[in-house]
Order: structure tokens, then C-alpha cells, then sequence
């Protein structure tokens, strides 16, 4: 059996997992799980000190699930009380703020940090990550768009909902798919059953839309030299629109990047002779 196959008292009825929370301080890990559980909100930040762990029941299908809820705290100095608790997990709750960029670029140093404390024999594909974009309600302030998120995450096989803890939005949708799933992989032998077909779009698209945004201009996003020919410019145009059109590609922002990419080449062949 697996490492992290949760405990089962009774075959087929009840299952006892463990689910922990991930993501820097302050994104809002604690209150998503009040707001599930408690079904309130507090505005004033009280950071977790270490772990704070509470039991939970919910009813999936047939099965009753007794859920360990272990909320983890986000600052580094907690580093050492938090890599006792990565291990024996089947759900993740891996949060970001969707107006803080440095939350969602830490997700990465956070599976690292995981698949590091779970050692050579932990196995991180059988673990259900949900990823919380948090904070929605703070529309002003945004700066990790939809399409961003959910590429990174549907990249990797994870789930990924836009939440927000404040008006609740998104919360209960969640954790009820988030519970299904890891019933779903405690069924299927510990194996994530969507992983597979999440592979709706290749890793050539990912990458690619992503470099689309991050390109500096026009010359870098179709990614020819700066001032090359009509015909350099047509070549990279054609393979990037057979890769990102929208008929064929359904990589969450190809719709963007391809319309960024005609602009592109739209306004370098004005400028070439
Ligand atoms: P650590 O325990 O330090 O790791 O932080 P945490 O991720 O648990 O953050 P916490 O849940 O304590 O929330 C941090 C702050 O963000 C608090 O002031 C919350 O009121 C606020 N907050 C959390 N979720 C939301 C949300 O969805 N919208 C808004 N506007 N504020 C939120
Ligand atoms: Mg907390």
C-alpha cells in the first residue's frame, strides 16, 4: 500500500483523511477554512503560530469522511514545526493572493519544500492539491488573472478555484469537489483519477503562453531577433498560431496570447520593408 493511503476503520463506508493548508502568510489560509467550517469571516489577521489542527466530518456519496485539517502557517520562521506535517497527507490546500504576485510565484518553493520533507520515498502524485486564487474580492487590487492561475495549476493535474474567504465565494464548491477527488483516489487505488485528462493542452502550450506574457515586446513574443525579416517573422507567426489557436488549443489564456501574438506580427510587418 501506499505511504499516504489514508486509514479506513470500516472497507467502503468510513475513511479517515488528512488534509493540511499551504501558502504564504497572510493569503488567507486560516479564514478559508473557518469560513468552510465555521461560516464566518475575521477581518483582522491573526497569524497561525506553528499548526493549528482541527476534526471535521463530511459525508461523500455513501461514505462518512472524518476529516484532520492540519492549517499550516505561511512565515518561514515556522519552517521547522511544518515539515513534521507534510507527510501521511491526502488533500492540499495550496493558496495564493491573487493581489500579491510574490504569493503566487512562491507556490513552486512550496511543493519543493513538501516534496523535500516527504523524501525520496514521498510521493507527491498521489496527493489532491486544490488551489485556492483567494482574495477575488479584492478586484482593485488583482494582479494574478484567472487564466494565470489556472494554467499553472492545470498544468500540474491540480484543481483550481478562485476564492474568496470574505464573501465566501467559491469556498463550499471547493472543498466539496476537494473531498470527492480524494475519495475518488482512495477508490482508485491512490492514484489522482483526473490527472490524466487533465492533459487537455501539452507542456509546449503552457510554456508558451506563459513566455507570451512575460515577453518584453513585440520581437521577443513572436521570438525572432530584433529586426527580422517579414519572412522570419511570418515563419515564427505560423507555428505560434498553429500551436495557440483557439480551435485547437484549450490551454486556460491561448485565447489572449493568440490574439497578443496577430498583434505582434501585425505591428512588426507595418515597420519592415
Ligand atoms: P498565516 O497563518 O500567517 O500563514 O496566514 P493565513 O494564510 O492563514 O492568513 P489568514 O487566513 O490569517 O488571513 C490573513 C488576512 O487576510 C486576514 O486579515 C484576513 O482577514 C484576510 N483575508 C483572508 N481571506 C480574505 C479574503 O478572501 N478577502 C479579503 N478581503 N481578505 C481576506
Ligand atoms: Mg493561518
Amino acid at each position: 500500500m501506499e505511504a499516504n493511503m489514508p486509514k479506513r476503520k470500516e472497507p467502503g463506508k468510513s475513511l479517515r483523511i488528512k488534509v493540511i493548508s499551504m501558502g504564504n502568510a497572510e493569503v488567507g489560509k486560516s479564514c478559508i477554512i473557518k469560513r468552510y467550517c465555521e461560516k464566518r469571516f475575521v477581518s483582522k489577521y491573526l497569524a497561525t503560530i506553528g499548526i493549528d489542527y482541527g476534526v471535521t466530518k463530511v459525508q461523500v456519496r455513501d461514505r462518512e469522511i472524518k476529516v484532520n485539517i492540519f492549517d499550516m502557517a505561511g512565515h518561514p520562521f515556522f519552517y521547522e514545526v511544518r515539515n513534521e506535517f507534510y507527510k501521511d497527507t491526502q488533500g492540499v490546500i495550496l493558496v495564493y493572493d491573487v493581489g500579491q504576485k510574490d504569493s503566487f510565484d512562491a507556490l513552486d518553493a512550496w511543493l519543493a519544500e513538501m516534496k523535500q520533507d516527504l523524501g525520496p520515498h514521498g510521493n507527491m502524485e498521489n496527493i489532491v492539491f486544490a488551489v485556492c486564487a483567494n482574495k477575488i474580492d479584492c478586484t482593485k487590487h488583482r494582479c494574478v488573472d484567472e487564466s494565470e492561475g489556472r494554467l499553472w495549476a492545470e498544468s500540474k493535474g491540480f484543481l483550481y478555484f478562485e476564492t474568496s474567504a470574505q464573501t465566501g465565494e467559491g469556498i463550499n464548491e471547493m472543498f466539496q469537489t476537494f473531498y470527492v477527488s480524494i475519495v475518488d483516489l482512495c477508490e482508485n487505488g491512490g492514484k489522482r483519477p483526473f490527472m490524466n485528462s487533465s492533459a487537455s493542452f501539452t507542456k509546449e502550450q503552457a510554456d508558451t503562453i506563459r513566455r507570451i506574457r512575460n515577453s518584453k515586446d513585440s520581437w521577443d513574443m513572436l521570438g525572432v531577433k530584433p529586426g527580422a525579416s517579414r519572412d522570419e517573422v511570418n515563419k515564427a507567426y505560423r507555428k505560434l498560431a498553429v500551436l495557440l489557436h483557439p480551435d485547437k488549443c484549450v490551454a486556460p489564456g491561448s485565447e489572449d496570447a493568440f490574439k497578443a501574438v496577430v498583434n505582434a506580427r501585425t505591428a512588426l510587418l507595418k515597420n519592415i520593408k
